[in-house]
């Protein structure tokens, strides 16, 4: 669990008046080539995970924010994580890994199996992360099947998971960023 009694930041639940911040600071730190994305093609036309959507502020600002969506892998329920990120000039400082720990705990209070997610092993084991076995989770599109991560949030479910990553359920008029929360 994150300690966050004495960070300057707070972790509270992303509101829609933040989705603007919010998607200026993903574009900030991915720039337009995020939307041909194999991740990203799996949140087009899906709302995020509402409730999993959390911001990290300070100062009255936003420093970093970090996003979930449903995703469905061989038939099965998942979480995807991301986007997350952090303003670049407030990185490491813990704000991803406290914005991770927050929002894992809670997805787990919630019930939550499962989350996989596209990144870099090294930072994302220090929440738990590992590379899933090459060719079980496969992505539609082509991902680097090292960056390829998978956690569990209830004990072995992660075994269980094989096949196809595909979007949940697809819902009306919403676009990858700012979705779920209008
Ligand atoms: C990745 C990102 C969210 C990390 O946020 P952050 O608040 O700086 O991270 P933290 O402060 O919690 O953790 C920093 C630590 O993680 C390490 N780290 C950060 N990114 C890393 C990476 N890609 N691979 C390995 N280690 C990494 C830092 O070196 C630092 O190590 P230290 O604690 O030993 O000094 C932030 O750098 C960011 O927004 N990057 C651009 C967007 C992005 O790449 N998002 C992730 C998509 S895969």
């Amino acid at each position: 669990m994150s300690d966050a009694s004495n960070v300057p930041w707070t972790i509270r639940p992303e509101r829609p008046e933040d989705a603007p911040l919010v998607d200026a600071l993903n574009e900030a730190a991915f720039g337009p080539g995020r939307f041909a994305k194999s991740a990203y093609r799996l949140r087009e036309g899906v709302s995020q995970v509402a409730e999993l959507a959390f911001v990290a502020i300070e100062k009255a600002e936003l420093r970093g924010s970090v996003r979930y969506w449903p995703v469905s892998i061989g038939g099965h329920p998942a979480l995807m994580l991301g986007p997350l990120a952090v303003k670049a000039s407030e990185r490491g400082r813990g704000i991803g890994i406290m914005l991770m720990q927050h929002s894992l705990a809670e997805a787990r209070a919630q019930g939550h199996a499962v989350v996989i997610l596209v990144g870099d092993e090294p930072y994302y084991a220090r929440v738990g992360f590992s590379r899933l076995p090459p060719g079980r989770v496969r992505f539609p599109g082509p991902v680097d099947p090292s960056r390829i991560l998978g956690l569990s949030l209830k004990a072995g479910e992660m075994l269980n998971l094989s096949g196809e990553v595909r979007r949940a359920k697809i819902d009306d008029a919403v676009c990858a960023d700012g979705a779920g929360l209008g």
